[in-house]
């Protein structure tokens, strides 16, 4: 449903910018048949390997941040959003290029079911850190001391996760994250860190799937 509702804001000659995820994962066949039924034409800039085979399984032209460096609708999801329309990303590991897709955006719309909807950030998702891996242990300790958290390698298959950055994950458990703004300047402010998945006044509109319908929450 949520998927459905963000084609309403993509219109002939935008360039879309293409989170990723399994919520994205349905809008991308629908933009491709918005495409093809329409005859639109649409520039996407997709944020991931995984993101970018599937766009390119639907026939949608891609491009670059090079030839493209002002995007003009990004459709991602997001593992929580607070009430002010703050995120945690990066659930898939594509956090830092979604950040930079989204930083990009003249409008950033975020994709989701009732689920991800919560007060406070952190209470059921841990933050993901994405970090350099030659100092990932010392990074990790920097962030567990200096914020007293438990911060987890990210696995896969029992070696550590990579990011299409060949970055390392930590995912973070706060119980809850008071002031996300203050808590990602910083995180970001530790050597090694690449990029926090807190997503501070990026999302212009949040399109929830719920039960009872479509809603959309407006920044
Ligand atoms: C990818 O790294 C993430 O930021 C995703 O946008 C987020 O994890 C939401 O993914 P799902 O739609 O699969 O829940």
């Amino acid at each position: 449903m949520a998927a459905q509702k963000a084609l309403d804001y993509v219109e002939d000659g935008m360039v879309i910018g293409l989170g990723t995820g399994s919520t994205v994962e349905y809008f991308i066949p629908k933009l491709g048949d918005k495409i093809k039924k329409e005859n639109i034409e649409i520039i996407a800039i997709p944020t991931s390997h995984r993101t970018k085979s599937l766009a390119q399984e639907f026939q949608i032209p891609l491009s670059t941040l090079r030839e493209h460096p002002e995007i003009d609708v990004t459709i991602d999801g997001a593992d929580e959003v607070d009430p002010n329309l703050n995120l945690i990303k990066g659930g898939g590991g594509a956090l830092t290029r979604e950040k930079i897709v989204a930083y990009a955006s003249k409008k950033e719309i975020i994709i989701v079911d009732e689920s991800k909807l919560v007060q406070k950030l952190g209470v059921s998702f841990p933050l993901p850190i994405e970090v350099v891996p030659f100092g990932w242990y010392p990074t990790k300790l920097h962030i567990e001391r200096l914020f007293d958290c438990n911060a987890n390698l990210r696995m896969a298959d029992s070696i550590p996760f990579t990011t299409d950055n060949t970055n390392y994950i930590l995912d973070c458990e706060f119980s809850e994250i008071e002031r996300p703004e203050i808590l990602e300047k910083e995180l970001n402010d530790i050597p090694g860190v690449v990029e926090v998945g807190l997503f501070v006044d990026l999302a212009d509109i949040v399109i929830a799937g719920t039960r009872e319908g479509i809603k959309i929450f407006e920044k």
